[in-house]
């Protein structure tokens, strides 16, 4: 028997497959911690690509930690290389897709080869990396597809099928981006009244009837039904409306989020899952000591996530903007943030913030959002963020860079009550607007009440007989542990 009461050659085999990105890969290995607790034995599947990065950001051993909890990895069709960095998406999407199937089944087959192993019992894949579906129906084991969008993202997906029959999408022409056409209400997407074309997974902007990520989102939701059960890292209260519509929808949803703040309770720290990290940059945990010199409340932090890129000049309007609103900042700038080159800021820039400003490359994100320094988050608004920022209770001014992080400013600022929204077209002016109104307006106020408000909320559904934990739970009994 080991720690939590399951004998180890009768212990459920759950096979967790994230899309290689760090985004995916984050709320994955907290479902796999969760899992593994629950007494599963945790195959962790990463890309060859990714698997040599995580080694590389920490200590070889951290990835090998137990004989319950194994990593495995397969190719994920695109080229080698030893860049260090996110690969193109449509590229990745489109090769995964293609590709990795055949690698994936091999690897099932391995694995059920090992007498060492107990067999696999069930399959967590990513919902965009859908074609595990094929290879659990050759096992006769249930797959569930872990879509780590938003509901309301997610629900915009479901809707591209519907915008293109209605002549929505495709946009006619370059001029459609600019003309006010994005600006069109949507009025019939339950849970989403009076939502913007523009406010919706970025890739209906596309001119390209073939365009990959538009085809490559539909088929990937249109599979998704045939899954043996749907998991979103959400929690109920926050995205009712739009949740209950998907219930009918789809095979059974279950909102297990915020995943996170579930670990941070139920996984014992001494455990050794624990010890398992899954960020592909090294992170600077030494901003946490700077963050402590600083008032509570008082700090802005910036991040745009894993995959936003940005041209020089708007990388220079933000750092301006900062300046020019003279709050501390704390801002995370990815070796690849800007587009085909490194990122640099003006000498001026440096001169005027040395005092209240701290430039790192990766940082412990959950730790800084939940220190008490941090007053105000500007972000690209990708999910994980939204919801690790909603579970500290900080308010945002968002940036939206792409796929669902559109809809999730649209819901942050309209319906959450907790975000501010930058224009595309980014000026240090709006910046420092909007992120003075963040930290010290009457707006930024209320804002960080319902923030708070919403952390509450986030820290019920994951406490004793909340709503995430009780359908982890049900995820556990009713999907995972039965045969298909
Ligand atoms: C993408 C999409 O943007 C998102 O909308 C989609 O739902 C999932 O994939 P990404 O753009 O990387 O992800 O943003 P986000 O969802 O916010 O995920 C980034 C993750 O990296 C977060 O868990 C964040 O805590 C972590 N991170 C980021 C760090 O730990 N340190 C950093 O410095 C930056």
């Amino acid at each position: 028997m080991d720690g939590v009461g399951v004998e180890v050659s009768k212990r459920p085999h759950a096979v967790c497959l994230p899309f290689p990105a760090q985004g995916h890969i984050n709320p994955m290995m907290n479902l796999a911690k969760l899992l593994h607790h629950r007494g599963f034995h945790i195959t962790f599947v990463n890309s060859e690509y990714n698997h040599k990065r995580l080694l590389k950001s920490r200590s070889p051993s951290a990835l090998h930690v137990s004989q319950d909890f194994c990593f495995e990895a397969i190719p994920d069709g695109l080229p080698p290389t030893d860049a260090d960095a996110t690969q193109d998406i449509p590229s990745l999407c489109d090769s995964t897709s293609k590709t990795c199937l055949g690698p994936f089944r091999n690897l099932l087959a391995n694995l059920s080869l090992d007498k060492a192993l107990p067999p696999v019992t069930c399959i967590v894949s990513d919902g965009v990396m859908s074609f595990a579906i094929k290879a659990g129906e050759d096992l006769g084991i249930p797959v569930a597809l872990f879509w780590t969008t938003s509901a309301c993202g997610f629900m915009g997906y479901t809707q591209y099928r519907q915008l293109i029959d209605k002549g929505l999408t495709p946009l006619r022409g370059e001029a459609s981006l600019t003309n006010g056409y994005l600006d069109t209400t949507i009025d019939w997407i339950p849970g989403m009244k009076d939502i913007r074309l523009r406010d919706l997974p970025s890739f209906v902007r596309t001119t390209d009837p073939e365009d990959i990520m538009l085809s490559f989102a539909m088929g990937e939701v249109e599979r998704a039904s045939k899954a043996s059960a749907i998991i979103l890292n959400t929690f109920d209260i926050l995205e009712y409306k739009v949740l209950e519509a998907l219930s009918s929808m789809f095979p059974p949803i279950y909102t297990i989020g915020p995943n996170h703040l579930i670990v941070n309770k139920i996984v014992p720290q001494n455990a050794i899952s624990s010890s398992i990290g899954s960020s592909l940059w090294k992170e600077e945990p030494e901003c946490l000591q700077w963050l402590a010199s600083k008032e509570p409340n008082s700090v802005v932090y910036v991040n745009f996530g894993s995959i936003t890129v940005m041209t020089p000049q708007q990388l220079v309007e933000f750092a301006w903007g900062l300046a020019n609103s003279k709050n501390p900042f704390l801002w995370t700038i990815r070796p690849d943030l800007v587009k085909g080159d490194a990122a640099v800021l003006p000498s001026e820039f440096a001169q005027e913030t040395k005092q209240r400003g701290l430039l790192v490359s990766w940082a412990p994100q959950d730790e800084v959002l939940n220190h008490p320094s941090i007053g105000g988050f500007l972000t690209h608004g990708g999910w994980n963020s939204t919801i690790e920022s909603l579970s500290a209770g900080v308010p945002m001014v968002i940036w939206p860079f792409f796929a669902d992080q559109q809809t999730n400013c649209w819901f942050s600022c309209t319906q959450w009550g907790v975000g501010l929204e930058i224009d595309s077209n980014v000026k240090r002016s709006e910046v420092e607007k909007l992120v003075r109104e963040l930290m010290s307006g009457e707006k930024g106020k209320e804002m960080r009440k319902n923030a708070m408000e919403w952390k509450g909320k986030a820290e019920e559904a994951t406490g004793p007989r909340g709503s995430s934990l009780l359908n982890l739970e049900k995820l556990v009994k009713d999907v995972l542990l039965q045969p298909s």
